[in-house]
């Protein structure tokens, strides 16, 4: 329909949809836009808008934050009819939450989008509206739960979750309804809008379920992104993504890649989640950094945990508890991971050169080959050569 329309024609439709939503924010946002676009072909028109426009002080400076007044305050969930089960999850954190452990560039990339919805009116003033959805992509345990779940403190709106298994579990030709009732909830934001491990439609393609239903939840998701005011904040999760359909995919405004954390990273992740237990396990962090390294911070933080657990009940001492855990991870590594662990482990503990051999399975010849050979630094005068 919309194609047949001409530009103008398009613009009045989108602008009376806006309206009659009452999506205040993206009325401005889009009229804003409008004035960019015919300033040059019809400047009374772009003139006459940009009056408006200005006339029309918004009620907030930073509509995200109008949540922090009690604005909605016990607007009823929307559940699933059949079950009853709430299909959206509700965090309200506070802003001084603890940022997750991210990259640099990552860092960077939230905090662009953050300052994206502190001032919407100067990016309005430009004609240019914030990011309205991105899509996190990345291995399990890496933080992209947690990470939506900070973004909306520090916009200091509720992270609204939405249950895909209460969606899809529901009577078969619900799932689509289910749907539009939680995004439509969620679009009177503001507020961010979680949909968490969306591969999860892609995956029951493979099984059983209704193709024709699944269908219909892409197209109601598709939509859903393209049509998402930018009041609210639309994220995506997946852990799969060559699940995602590709014209999905396309729609989101931003793709933000989570990986495995890298050793600093990883040393980080340790010394957080030892909490005040760091000063007894401090003299382990580097082989501890060693044998966590690969594993995603959620392993890590578990291992942790119950290391803490055990000495706080007084059952295992540090130096046992990192023995047997060194030990079930050197299985694990290639030879020359066992080597460089078993090199680590003489540097860095008074254990006897036969108990590392025990731990690592390296034996004590190639140790002793390996830590004479480390003493003189050998890789640094043949850098210089190359960097010269
Ligand atoms: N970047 C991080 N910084 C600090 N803690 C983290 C980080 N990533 C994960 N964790 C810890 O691991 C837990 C699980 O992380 P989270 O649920 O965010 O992972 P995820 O990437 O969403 O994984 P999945 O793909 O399995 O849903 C968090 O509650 C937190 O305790
Ligand atoms: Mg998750």
């Amino acid at each position: 329909m919309l194609g047949e329309m001409n530009e103008v024609q398009s613009d009045l439709a989108q602008l009376i949809r806006l309206a009659l939503a009452e999506q205040t924010e993206d009325v401005r946002l889009f009229v804003a836009r409008l004035v960019r676009k015919y300033r040059n072909t019809d400047p009374e028109l772009a003139e006459q808008m940009d009056l408006y426009l200005r006339a029309k002080t918004p009620r907030s400076s930073a509509p995200m934050r109008k949540v922090m007044q009690p604005a909605l305050p016990t607007q009823t969930l929307p559940v699933d009819e059949e079950s009853r089960l709430s299909l959206l999850k509700v965090f309200k954190d506070e802003p001084s939450r603890e940022q997750p452990l991210l990259s640099l560039d990552l860092e960077e990339t939230l905090s662009q989008l953050i300052q994206e919805r502190r001032q919407t009116e100067r990016l309005a003033s430009m004609g240019l509206s914030p990011t309205r959805s991105a899509i996190f992509v990345g291995p399990p345990g890496v933080g992209k739960t947690l990470t939506a779940r900070w973004l909306a403190s520090q916009l200091g709106v509720p992270l609204y979750v939405l249950d895909l298994t209460v969606v899809m579990s529901s009577l078969l030709g619900r799932s689509g309804s289910n749907l539009r009732t939680a995004l439509d909830f969620s679009k009177r934001g503001p507020c961010v809008l979680l949909l968490d491990e969306v591969d999860a439609i892609a995956k029951r393609r493979s099984d059983d379920a209704d193709i024709g239903e699944l269908k219909r939840l892409v197209t109601v998701i598709l939509q859903e992104v393209d049509e998402w005011p930018a009041t609210s904040l639309l994220l995506a999760a997946t852990n799969h993504a060559e699940l995602i359909d590709p014209a999905l995919w396309r729609r989101f405004d931003l793709v933000i890649n989570f990986k495995a954390p890298e050793m600093p990273a990883v040393k980080q992740a340790i010394k957080r989640f030892l909490g005040q237990d760091y000063a007894l396990f401090g003299r382990w962090i580097d082989i501890l950094t060693f044998v966590f390294n690969g594993e995603s911070f959620s392993d890590i933080e578990r291992d942790l945990q119950r290391f803490r657990r055990a000495i706080a009940l007084g059952t295992a001492s540090d130096a046992d508890l990192i023995e047997e855990f060194v030990k079930s991870r050197a299985l694990v590594l290639e030879r020359q991971g066992r080597i460089d662990l078993a090199v680590l482990l003489v540097k860095q503990t008074r254990l006897s050169q036969h108990t590392i051999s025990d731990i690592t399975g390296v034996s004590r010849d190639t140790i002793r080959k390996y830590t004479s050979e480390q003493l003189p630094t050998v890789k640094k005068p043949s850098k210089r050569k190359t960097d010269a």
